[in-house]
């Protein structure tokens, strides 16, 4: 069995004090800090770039997973290696070429990720698997915190785990949208070992028992 790994997402985190909220959730036993990065044309939402990213590096020493919901991603991805992405995620659909997408990242030192929403299959990554360091089952649609686990999602993640575990067992397998106590079991039953929470984590008083909670 692989560590399960907690990746608490800033985008349900007081911006106003960001430095505070993820030293905060470093503390308390996270292990990553996934950054939603969103452009307002893949998805509706507008985030932040680089800058933000470059920011949190400063303040933390736990990896940054970055997860672009951007078009073009091959146009950021010095940008994003260089503000200290340490997990960098695109989504199958917004690359032309999604192998030259993950050799770039990739050549630059940065681990590669995969992502898919609920609509897409797994087809569009599974012939780059040896390129790809995570894969990101989307558990809700991209562009907003918040919103309900969609479960019928895991038979994918199931799909994923079972062509991954003998043959390439680094890659890990993130699950992100809706996670909480109970939506965090059914994901690790479907092979999922990397667990994003935004609000579920940064909408509650106390961080850590939260992180255990789903842990
Ligand atoms: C949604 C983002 C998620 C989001 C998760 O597009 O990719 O990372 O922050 O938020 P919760 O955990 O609140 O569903
Ligand atoms: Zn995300």
């Amino acid at each position: 069995m692989k560590k399960i790994e907690i990746a608490p997402s800033i985008l349900s985190a007081d911006f106003r004090n960001l430095e505070r909220e993820v030293k905060t959730v470093e503390d308390a036993g996270a292990d990553r800090i996934h950054c939603d990065v969103m452009d307002g044309v893949f998805v509706p939402n507008i985030t932040f770039g680089p800058l933000v990213v470059d920011a949190v590096k400063k303040c933390v020493k736990i990896p940054l997973d970055v997860h672009l919901m951007i078009v073009n991603p091959e146009k950021y991805i010095q940008q994003f290696c260089d503000a200290g992405a340490d997990i960098l995620m695109v989504h199958a659909e917004t690359c032309k070429n999604l192998s030259d997408v993950l050799d770039s990242i990739k050549k630059r030192g940065v681990k590669a990720g995969v992502a898919v929403n609920p609509d897409k299959p797994v087809e569009l990554f599974l012939p780059y698997l040896d390129k790809i360091d995570q894969v990101l089952i989307m558990s809700v649609y991209a562009g907003f915190g918040g919103q309900k686990f969609i479960t019928d999602t895991m038979v994918k993640a199931k799909e994923v785990y079972n062509e991954v575990k003998d043959r390439y067992p680094h890659i890990d397998i993130e699950v992100d949208g809706g996670v909480n106590k109970e939506t965090a079991s059914i994901s690790k039953e479907n092979g999922i070992n990397v667990l994003v929470a935004g609000s579920y984590i940064f909408g509650a008083d106390n961080y850590k028992s939260r992180i255990e909670s789903i842990r």
